[in-house]
Order: structure tokens, then C-alpha cells, then sequence
């Protein structure tokens, strides 16, 4: 099976959609009728779109994409049954008593899950996800958590973001349940996660900001990859690159290129490139524009060819293979 996660949540989407946006911006606004009303459109398109897995975390814009999140809930609560919810804790905003930083902490992650499920209107989260290592975590407390939320039924699964197999490893090795997912920056953009298995032995290798090995870690222990970022903000499919670098703009090129070919939309062409990676990763798709959600929603139907992979791969890295 090279898409792990239906192991765990057998009707999991193939792509997940990133609530980053919703809640009306990070700034100290309420949260509005009209946010509510967004919220309540991208759900539905989403479903409608085949897609039923949603990517939250407690600070998105300061809390407010969860709490426009959960007044849908609140007013539908038959959707509740149709979604798959995943949120993230663990970072601190800037505040009275410090910048940012993380927290993994027992007390941290039982008060951010209260306020998590509060905010959401929901008894139980599918996935909980800690958002960042944090360098002063210890997995013992980790794991005595994470039992008590399996307990309490209001997580089902645990599962970490931005971390290498080593971390992943190791904070495994407490738990009596898997983690069964990893979410990474990883785009046309960000293709240190490929870059790493083809630099082997060279002095370039150094360079990529992937951890060598975690897509093999991934696939062996049967980790979702989902990938953060994924329409690179746009950059190759529409948004305007003219000030960016020439490996940036060439490949919005041959994504327009290749989405006429494919009969396709250039959104559906970015993230396919990132699902026809073997690994089976799953794309999370942060987009609050209608038009791009369904025009993201496509990539499940598009299948590129190795070649166009390849090519598409190398306008983006701007150099050939070594
Ligand atoms: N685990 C982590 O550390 C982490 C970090 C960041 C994000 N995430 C998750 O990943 C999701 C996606 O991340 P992301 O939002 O950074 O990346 P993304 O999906 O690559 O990009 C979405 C952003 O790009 C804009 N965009 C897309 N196409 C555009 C175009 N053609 N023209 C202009 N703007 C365009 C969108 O604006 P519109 O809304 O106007 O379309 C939106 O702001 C988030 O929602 C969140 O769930 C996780």
C-alpha cells in the first residue's frame, strides 16, 4: 500500500484540506458571520471535491480558523461524521511571557487538546499531531498524555510534524501506538525530500535541508509523508513569479504547459508532481479561493508520466542531475 494513512483511517482522502486561512486573518478580529459563512463554503466544496480529511492547528490565526471551523459544526452537526479532523500543539506564540517557542509538554498538550476540541465543537480529534520538535520534550511525558487522551476517546491517533526518523524514532520507542504520519514542507519548491536521494556521496548532498533517509524511514514504517506548502503559495500556478528566480519561472512555464497537455488545471500539475512520488504522499492544500480548491481537487486524476516528472524536476532544481 503506498498510501499508509488508510490503514489507520480507511476513508481518508487521497488530499487533505489546510484551514490556515479560515477565521479572517491573523490579527485580533473577531471571528465574523462572513468568516463563518467562508468556512461553511470550503467544507462543503472540499466534500464535494472528494475531499474529507482537514489539517487544523491550535494557533492558526490565533485560534480563529478552529473556532469559524467549529460554528460550522455547531450549526451541521451531521458534518461531523463525514470529516476527518487533524490538529496540531506544541508552538507558543509570541506573548506576555516570551517569544515564540514550543512547548510538548504534559500540561501543554492536555490544556491545547481542551481547547482544541472547545473551539472545534468536536468530542474527539482523529489526529493530533505535535507541531514542531521541541528541544526540552520528554517522551516519557509524551507517552503518559497520549495514553490518557487514547483513553478519554478524544484522540484517536497521534502523529508529529517537521520532525526526522531519528526524533520519530525515538519518541516512538515510548509509545504503545504508532505515529502514523509526518507532515514536512515538500513542493516543486522544497524538493529537498528528493534532492537527498540523489546526492548521495557528493559534496552537495550537505546541502539539502531534508534529513538523509526519511523517506525510507517513512516508507518502511509506514508513516504518512503529507506535505505542507504544497501549492508553493501558488508560484508555479498563477500567482505572479516575473521577480522570481528563472528555475522558478521556467517551471511555471512547463506546469502550464504540461496542465494543457494533461487537459488539466496548473494547481492539479504541482500537486501531482508531489503524488506520483511512490512514497504516496498527501498533499495539504491551504488555498481559501474556491476556484484553486477545485482546481487542486483535480490532481487525483492526473497521472504524469516518469518523463514529465523528471522534467518538471529539473526546471525546478535549475541544474542538471548529477
Ligand atoms: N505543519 C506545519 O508546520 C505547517 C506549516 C504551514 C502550513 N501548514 C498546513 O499546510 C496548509 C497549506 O500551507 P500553505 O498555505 O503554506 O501553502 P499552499 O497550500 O502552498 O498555499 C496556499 C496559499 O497560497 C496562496 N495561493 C495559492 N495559489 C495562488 C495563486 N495562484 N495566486 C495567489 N495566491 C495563491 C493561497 O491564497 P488563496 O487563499 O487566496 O488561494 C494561500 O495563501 C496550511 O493550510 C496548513 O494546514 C502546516
Amino acid at each position: 500500500m503506498n498510501f499508509p494513512i488508510q490503514s489507520y483511517l480507511p476513508d481518508a482522502s487521497r488530499m487533505i484540506y489546510g484551514c490556515m486561512g479560515l477565521g479572517g486573518g491573523w490579527n485580533s478580529n473577531p471571528v465574523s458571520n462572513d468568516d463563518i459563512q467562508q468556512a461553511e463554503k470550503l467544507i462543503h466544496l472540499a466534500l464535494e471535491s472528494g475531499i474529507n480529511f482537514f489539517d487544523h492547528a491550535d494557533i492558526y490565526t490565533f485560534g480563529k480558523a478552529e473556532t469559524a471551523f467549529g460554528s460550522v459544526l455547531k450549526n451541521t452537526p451531521s458534518l461531523r461524521d463525514r470529516i476527518i479532523l487533524q490538529s496540531k500543539c506544541g508552538i507558543k506564540l509570541e506573548d506576555a511571557n516570551g517569544p515564540q517557542r514550543y512547548d510538548l509538554s504534559a500540561a501543554w498538550i492536555t490544556s491545547s487538546v481542551e481547547d482544541i476540541l472547545k473551539r472545534l465543537n468536536t468530542d474527539y480529534l482523529e489526529v493530533l499531531m505535535l507541531h514542531r520538535p521541541d528541544p526540552l520534550m520528554e517522551p516519557e511525558a509524551i507517552a503518559d498524555v497520549f495514553y490518557k487522551l487514547l483513553a478519554a476517546g478524544k484522540v484517536k491517533h497521534f502523529a508529529v510534524s517537521n520532525m526526522n526518523q531519528h526524533q520519530i524514532q525515538y519518541l516512538d520507542s515510548f509509545l504503545d501506538q504508532p505515529l502514523i504520519a509526518n507532515q514536512l514542507p515538500m513542493s516543486l519548491k522544497e524538493h529537498d525530500f528528493v534532492d537527498d536521494g540523489i546526492l548521495v556521496g557528493s559534496k552537495e548532498s550537505s546541502t539539502t535541508g531534508f534529513t538523509p533517509g526519511l523517506m525510507e524511514y517513512s516508507r518502511l514504517n509506514k508513516i504518512q509523508l503529507q506535505s505542507w506548502g504544497s501549492l508553493a503559495q501558488g508560484l508555479f500556478s498563477g500567482r505572479d513569479s516575473s521577480n522570481e528566480s528563472l528555475p522558478i519561472q521556467e517551471t511555471a512555464q512547463r506546469v502550464h504547459q504540461l496542465a494543457s497537455e494533461y487537459q488539466s488545471s496548473p494547481e492539479a500539475i504541482v500537486l501531482a508532481w508531489l503524488m506520483g512520488h511512490p512514497a504516496g504522499i498527501q498533499p495539504v492544500v491551504g488555498t481559501t479561493h474556491p476556484d484553486r480548491l477545485k482546481a487542486s481537487a483535480q490532481a487525483v486524476d492526473v497521472q504524469l508520466s516518469r518523463d514529465h516528472w523528471y522534467s518538471l524536476y529539473q526546471t525546478a532544481r535549475g541544474k542538471d542531475l548529477p
